[in-house]
């Protein structure tokens, strides 16, 4: 594919206007920057998965501005849909659902199901609302490197690959939406993000978590693939393995002891998942070999970065 020159721009308008011309653009949202095409241009959405290199089989969310968008979008609601609509739009929750016969195939890798979110961050809402039609977008990093959590980090993965990059603020949360297989009876968690299980049954008391060892691939296409890693290995751990004598980096909660490189110490578990991605990408650019992760008790958003930290040390 040969370059295009990608424009940064702040405006909400300015960006939706690549949108409705048919082209791809990069949007940041409250948990991670987005690559959005609107879900009704298939040209435009195969550019998604061009510029990406993502698997075909791997569907995508769509974004909506507006909650009455989901009646374009889902052929049926369950009452635990609507209920989690009720209580977690706009935020960083994906509902999976039956589609409806207007959203083309392509957006949802063929599956009769698709990914709804509406997203709470004021710039992602404008640009969404200017659009004008639920826009599909996976996270927009090339597929496998960790998402992109500042506008920077999408222009050095997509540079010249996309329309568009619309310029907001490092994001909130940093790790990517909670998702949730509203299509099946009851309910099924199949990823972890800010809103935690426990949010969850506070509305939806049966929603099911995937068992360990439960072939999780059917049911989530995503978590076939690679996900999630920096260059440098990953280790859960506090220390520097014995012996080892590379250039090593250290993320966690607490000062470490040992030589390092890189060290980013966080105040709170919502600091240290805002951090995560930013940091593999930092050790990265530095040449690190190896980076640290100190673990946390997985509750409330230390569940997702638990999870996101497994993801990149298996990866
Ligand atoms: O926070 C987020 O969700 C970000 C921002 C940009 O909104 N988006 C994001 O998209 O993380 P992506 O494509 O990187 O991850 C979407 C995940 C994948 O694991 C995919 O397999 C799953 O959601 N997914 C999407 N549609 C699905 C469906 N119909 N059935 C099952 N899983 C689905
Ligand atoms: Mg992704």
């Amino acid at each position: 594919m040969s370059a295009i020159s990608t424009v940064r721009t702040t405006d909400p308008n300015e960006a939706a206007g690549f949108i409705i011309r048919g082209g791809v653009v990069a949007f940041p949202t409250e948990t991670v920057y987005g690559l959005g095409a609107s879900i009704f241009n298939q040209t435009a959405v195969r550019k998604i998965f061009e510029a990406k290199g993502r698997p075909s089989d791997n569907p995508l969310i769509a974004h909506i501005g507006d909650v009455g968008q989901v009646e374009l979008l889902a052929l049926e609601l369950s009452a635990d849909a609507e209920k989690l609509i009720e209580h977690f739009f706009p935020g960083p929750l994906t509902i999976v659902v039956k589609k409806s016969e207007a959203v083309p195939a392509i957006a949802t890798a063929g599956l009769d199901t698709i990914g709804i979110r509406m997203p709470n961050s004021e710039l992602a809402l404008a640009f969404l609302r200017a659009c004008g039609t639920p826009i599909v977008a996976p996270s927009a990093n090339i597929s496998g490197r960790p998402s992109p959590t500042t506008w920077q980090a999408v222009l050095e993965d997509l540079d010249g690959k996309i329309d568009c990059i619309l310029q907001g603020e490092p994001t909130d949360i940093g790790l990517e939406s909670t998702v949730v297989d509203c299509s099946v009876e009851p309910p099924l968690l199949l990823r972890r993000g800010a809103v935690s299980i426990h949010e969850l049954r506070a509305v939806v008391p049966l929603i099911r978590e995937l068992a360990s060892g439960e072939a999780g691939a059917e049911k989530s296409p995503g978590l076939r693939h690679k996900h999630y890693s920096p260059r440098a290995r990953v280790a859960i751990r506090r220390e520097l393995p014995a012996g080892f004598a590379g250039r090593a980096a250290f993320i966690g909660m607490r000062k470490p002891e040992g030589v390092f490189v890189e060290t980013r110490v966080a105040n709170s578990a919502e600091e240290y998942a805002a951090a995560l991605f930013e940091f593999f990408r930092e050790c990265d650019r530095g040449g690190i070999e190896l980076i640290v992760c100190e673990p946390v008790p997985e509750t409330g958003i230390g569940a997702a970065l638990m999870d996101r930290i497994r993801r990149a040390a298996e990866g």
